[in-house]
Parts: structure tokens; C-alpha cells; sequence
């Protein structure tokens, strides 16, 4: 079978933020290119919410051409980037929407941002041998410190462009496969969650997370489906 994701890599020193620099090039490249930075000054999260992209750390975007920007293909790098763990020995789970966690600490990030009808933009922010920075060390981890030794960074890389190839794949062919690996690994599921959506704080228990991505949350006896989108979710 020919391999999508990482058909192509593009290796860069430095760059604001390697999503930025997959959107400029999106038009002119094969779908699967991977752009990947050993540093960025200018690394994002969601709603412009900044990413710490020091050296030493996997971050790169995947430039995807599927029929349509789909939320859920923040999941494809979800399953990649917990699979890639436990391929070192890590095991890791979803906190939904968008991160892994470690231990009660956010290993890796994932943002999703596109075109429709032109590219989708696949953003993996992954903490391997770099510091973390003082600031978010009660909520961050990275792979090192993890494990306690340094980890080679290339080898890591490889086996996520392998398992992004993989998931990518079932998100094409089967998505509702996607969507029961999500359900295993999302280990909020039957715990007290706070999701923040815009003004609004809605406490309740999680559920479950539905094809379509969306978290089914129970507030007090009611159901309540939650969109994927801008939304932060804390633990109690
Ligand atoms: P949510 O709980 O909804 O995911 P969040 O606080 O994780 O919200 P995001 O926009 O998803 O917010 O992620 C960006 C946040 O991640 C930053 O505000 C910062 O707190 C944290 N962060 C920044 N750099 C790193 C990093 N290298 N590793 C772990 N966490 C980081
Ligand atoms: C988040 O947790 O909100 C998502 C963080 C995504 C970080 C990655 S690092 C590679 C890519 N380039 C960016 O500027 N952001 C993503």
C-alpha cells in the first residue's frame, strides 16, 4: 500500500509555527507532506493560545486533502501520538477534544485548521527531550521525564508518521473504527467534567464520545451533546 502521511518531510531548523508554513505551501505539495521544525517562535494552540516549542520536541503538521475539514482528523493524530507512546513504553490517554494526557499532565497537543474543498492542516505538538517550560510544569510532561533518559527524536517521529499513516487511513475507510479506538483510549469517560464553552460553564458527568465527535455529557439527569470545537475541558 502506498504511504499517504510522510510521503514527503520538509526538516526545518526554525519556524514561527510549522502549521502556518503548511498552509502557505498546502497548494503546491502532495497530499501527506509533513513539515517539521526543530524549533518555533511563534507555536499555537487553539485560540491563539500559545505553544512552548523549544528544541528537543517533536512538532510538525501534516498537510491532508480529505473531502472536507473534518474535527475528528484531530483524533487521527490523537490515536497516532498515544500509540507512538506505548511504542516506548508510555501509556497515555484522550483527554477530549484535542490533547494527551500522561499521568494527569498534557504530553501533547493537536490542532486541526483548514480550507474546505482545499487542505486540512494536521498540527502535533509532542514534549520528548524538551524543557518544560516553569510555568506550565504542574500541568505538562514530556517524554524524558517520563522515562528518565533522552530519546531519539528521529526514531519517534518515524514511528508517528507510521501510525498517522495507519489512522489516517480508518478515518478514510472507516471512521466509526476511529471513532470506537477514540471511546477505548478517552479516559475521561464516567468522570466529573467542567466543559467551558464562550461564557458558559457546564458541570456534569462525560459520558461518551459520539461519531461525530461531539461529548455526551449528562448535566444532572439531562443529556446534553457538546460540540466539537472551542471548548476547554477541566477535570473536578
Ligand atoms: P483544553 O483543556 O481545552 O485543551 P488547554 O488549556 O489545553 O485547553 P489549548 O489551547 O488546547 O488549551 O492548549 C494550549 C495550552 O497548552 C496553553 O495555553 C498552555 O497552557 C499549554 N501548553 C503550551 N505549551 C505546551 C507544551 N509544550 N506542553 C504542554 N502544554 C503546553
Ligand atoms: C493545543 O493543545 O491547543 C494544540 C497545540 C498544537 C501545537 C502544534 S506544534 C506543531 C503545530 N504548529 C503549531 O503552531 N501548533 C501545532
Amino acid at each position: 500500500m502506498k504511504r499517504i502521511v510522510g510521503v514527503k518531510v520538509i526538516q526545518l531548523d526554525e519556524v514561527g509555527s510549522t502549521n502556518e508554513y503548511a498552509k502557505a505551501i498546502a497548494h503546491e505539495v502532495p497530499e501527506g507532506t509533513v513539515v517539521v521544525a526543530k524549533r518555533q517562535t511563534a507555536g499555537r494552540g487553539r485560540k491563539g493560545r500559545s505553544w512552548a516549542s523549544p528544541e528537543g520536541g517533536l512538532w510538525m503538521s501534516v498537510i491532508l486533502k480529505p473531502p472536507r475539514v473534518d474535527p475528528r482528523l484531530a483524533f487521527v493524530g490523537a490515536l497516532a501520538v498515544v500509540d507512538t507512546l506505548a511504542d516506548f513504553g508510555i501509556s497515555a490517554g484522550i483527554k477530549w477534544p484535542n490533547d494527551v494526557w500522561v499521568g494527569g499532565r498534557k504530553i501533547s497537543g493537536i490542532l486541526v485548521e483548514g480550507k474546505a474543498g482545499e487542505y486540512s492542516i494536521l498540527g502535533i505538538g509532542l514534549n520528548v527531550n524538551n524543557p518544560i517550560p516553569n510555568e506550565l510544569r504542574k500541568n505538562a510532561i514530556s517524554m524524558i521525564e517520563f522515562i528518565g533518559s533522552k530519546l531519539p527524536l528521529e526514531s519517534v517521529m518515524n514511528r508517528l508518521l507510521m501510525h498517522l499513516d495507519g489512522w489516517y487511513r480508518v478515518f478514510l475507510e472507516r471512521p466509526d473504527l476511529l471513532m470506537a479506538k477514540v471511546r477505548e483510549k478517552t479516559f475521561i469517560l464516567g468522570k466529573p467534567v467542567i466543559v467551558i464553552e464562550g461564557d458558559e460553564r457546564i458541570s456534569g458527568i462525560a459520558l461518551d464520545v459520539l461519531d461525530d465527535g461531539s461529548l455526551l455529557m449528562d448535566i444532572g439527569g439531562q443529556l446534553r451533546r457538546i460540540t466539537y470545537g472551542d471548548v476547554s475541558l477541566r477535570l473536578f
